[in-house]
């Protein structure tokens, strides 16, 4: 394990791409491509931003916000970077982008077995709303759907 470093969070550029597809691969069985990431820096309802540990890539988010809704569809963090907050921080980072552009809530979907994410949401005051089924594939899996209602209380810390 790495020693703990200084993190920004910056906007995701095209210069983070090739790592953050890698990551996807480390992280998920259907992985987000470089074309499907690539796509989203010219997306106005996107908002993609990287976790920065002494300039290098650690981790990631993406969230979608449409109208008084929001969606975190990607999230992940390096092995060499869990456990040091940075999920946490980058689903911060979310709450404020989602209260900035109107949102009054933040919806996801997890894999109930992905305890370490579970655990993440719970802590974070998501709340179970209801379950897609066999919402993931490689393994076949429903999708937990979670929602956190928004507080603009929140983005004043
Ligand atoms: C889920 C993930 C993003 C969490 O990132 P992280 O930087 O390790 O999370 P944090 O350090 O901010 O953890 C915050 C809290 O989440 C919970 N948590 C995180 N990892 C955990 C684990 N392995 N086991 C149990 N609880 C865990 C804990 O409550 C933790 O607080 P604590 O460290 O004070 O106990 C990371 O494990 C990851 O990238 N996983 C692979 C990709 C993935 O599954 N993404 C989610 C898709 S829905």
């Amino acid at each position: 394990m790495k020693n703990k470093k200084e993190t920004v969070i910056v906007p995701m550029e095209e210069k983070h791409i090739p790592v953050l597809a890698e990551l996807e691969k480390i992280c998920f069985s259907q992985p987000w491509t470089y074309e499907q990431l690539y796509e989203e820096l010219d997306n106005r309802t996107a908002h993609f931003i990287v976790a920065e540990a002494d300039g290098e890539t650690a981790g990631y988010m993406g969230i979608f916000v449409v109208c008084e809704s929001s969606y975190v569809s990607n999230i992940a963090v390096f092995p060499d970077y869990r456990r040091q907050g940075l999920g946490k921080r980058l689903i911060g980072e979310a709450v404020r982008i989602a209260l900035e552009n109107g949102a009054q809530s933040l919806s996801l979907e997890v894999r109930p077995s992905n305890t370490p994410a579970v655990k993440l949401y719970s802590s974070l005051g998501f709340e179970e709303v209801g379950l897609r089924k066999n919402f993931y594939r490689n393994p076949t899996e429903d999708g937990l759907i979670l929602t956190k209602t928004l507080e603009k209380a929140e983005n004043k810390e």
